[in-house]
């Protein structure tokens, strides 16, 4: 039962994959069909984020009202609403429109599953199911690369928007079938459903009785107040919302999608000429992507959290560090080129096997329960303003100050990510949702709030 909640709610993930990667794919077409300025280009695309950062906002109150059984599926019909106005857009406007609605989705679905799935599962395997639902992302993201790929031949950016309504109407059915999060239900005063769904969830009946204790006393707490109230009242619930903020611009400023959204243009920069080339490396970033996320997935509940963010900051620092290195030089040889190459494939496996499943495991891990939407909210909507941000700023970076310089930037930040991980990130391998919340809220430092 836990596998499958989890399977479906990491579905959520799918479609946020498909929801970065379609862009990269239709945008020459969509530009030749509407012939569309330079401006309303990066609206098409940006337009994505901005929708996501609201529906990141709105899903705190949502999924606290309504659940996040119900937050999930909601997401689920503004997906497929999404991708049908798109499918059906007869001019430029009505797109941005679409990619709002798709960015509305995408924002409630990142908040809410990795929500979902860190109050459903055994804390044993907590870790583990949320990597699992980054490891959706990534086959989301690279199932959109080749599908642009695939369509590119009949050139129909209309399809390439088409089949996010097959994984949309997935997720609707799929969602109605798994339980409510048992902590959820405990918050709002329904304790013997949180009990019925323990049931299903866990083995033994002790498990379910310790669990049950934990999460009635984290709600009976002296922390009465919720939300907004909450975080001004509360100093150490400021310090987890903070923290939580921080991990996600850690995340983006990794500078991950810039590679995601200019791998082409990355490529061509290191030497490599033609659009198929440039494709194919895309192909095979997005590929790397998935792979690597496997190697999280397989250690982040027996190594824990940290190790794994030092092993994952140090191989982006290097890696982009090479990378500028060659820019400097200039990509004169086939060996230069293919160090280039190599240099990008192994940042995105670096980017893969930590940042990106460990900071999503972080902010679902480190929120009190009485705070966990509001603080859940912030990060999340940080997380897509950092995405905003680098959309944006990536390209006039390169264009002011070229390539290597920006890329010694990124590297520089992810050597500064070490440190940060060393002073602020705690370690919460193995240890309960409510020990976390204890340990906050009697004001322990944050890097120890997970011991
Ligand atoms: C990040 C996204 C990124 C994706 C790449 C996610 O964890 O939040 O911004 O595009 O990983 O796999």
């Amino acid at each position: 039962m836990v596998w499958l909640s989890c399977g479906l709610a990491a579905l959520a993930g799918l479609l946020f994959g498909m929801d970065i990667g379609v862009i990269s794919g239709a945008l020459p077409f969509i530009v030749n069909e509407f012939h569309v300025s330079t401006l309303m280009e990066g609206w098409i695309v940006s337009s994505m984020m901005v929708g996501a950062a609201l529906g990141a906002m709105g899903a705190g109150a949502i999924s606290q009202r309504f659940g996040r059984k119900k937050a999930l599926l909601y997401s689920s019909l503004l997906f497929f609403v999404g991708a049908l106005v798109a499918v059906m857009s007869t001019g430029p406007n009505v797109l941005v429109i679409a990619r709002i609605l798709l960015g509305l989705a995408v924002g409630v679905a990142s908040f809410t599953a990795p929500l979902y799935l860190s109050e459903v599962a055994p804390e044993r395997i907590r870790g583990t199911t949320i990597s699992f639902y980054q490891l959706m992302v990534t086959i989301g993201i690279l199932a959109a690369f080749m599908s642009n790929l695939a369509f590119s031949y009949i050139e129909s950016w209309r399809w390439m928007f088409g089949v996010l309504m097959v994984p949309a109407a997935m997720l609707f059915i799929g969602v109605l079938m798994v339980p409510n999060s048992p902590r959820w239900l405990a918050s709002r005063d329904r304790f013997d459903e949180a009990r019925a769904v323990l049931n299903k969830l866990r083995s033994s009946k002790t498990e379910i009785d310790y669990e049950m204790g934990e999460i009635e006393e984290s709600i009976n707490a002296e922390q009465k107040s919720r939300g907004f109230q909450m975080f001004k009242e509360n100093p150490n619930f400021r310090r987890s919302v903070m923290l939580g903020i921080c991990l996600q611009l850690v995340q983006q400023f990794t500078g991950m999608n810039a590679i995601m959204y200019f791998a082409p243009q990355i490529f061509q920069m290191s030497g490599f000429e033609g659009t198929a080339a440039q494709l194919w490396s895309t192909v095979a970033t997005g590929l790397v992507n998935v792979l690597a996320t496997f190697i999280a997935i397989g250690f982040v509940d027996r190594l824990g959290r940290k190790p794994i963010l030092y092993a994952g900051f140090a191989v982006m620092a290097a890696s982009m560090a090479v990378l500028a290195s060659i820019l400097v030089i200039g990509p004169t040889t086939t060996f230069l080129q293919y160090t280039g190459m190599a240099s990008l494939l192994i940042f995105v496996a670096g980017f893969a096997m930590s940042a990106g499943p460990l900071i999503w495991t972080l902010c679902a891990e480190i929120q009190p329960l009485n705070g966990r939407d509001f603080g859940l909210s912030c990060s999340t909507v940080a997380n897509w303003v950092g995405n905003f941000a680098i959309g944006q700023f990536f390209p006039v970076m390169i264009a002011a100050i070229g390539g290597a310089m920006t890329f010694g930037i990124l590297s520089v930040l992810n050597v500064v990510f070490i440190i940060f991980t060393l002073l602020l990130i705690p370690e919460t391998k193995g240890i309960s949702l409510e020990k976390i919340e204890k340990n906050l809220m009697s004001g322990k430092p944050l890097k120890d709030i997970g011991s």
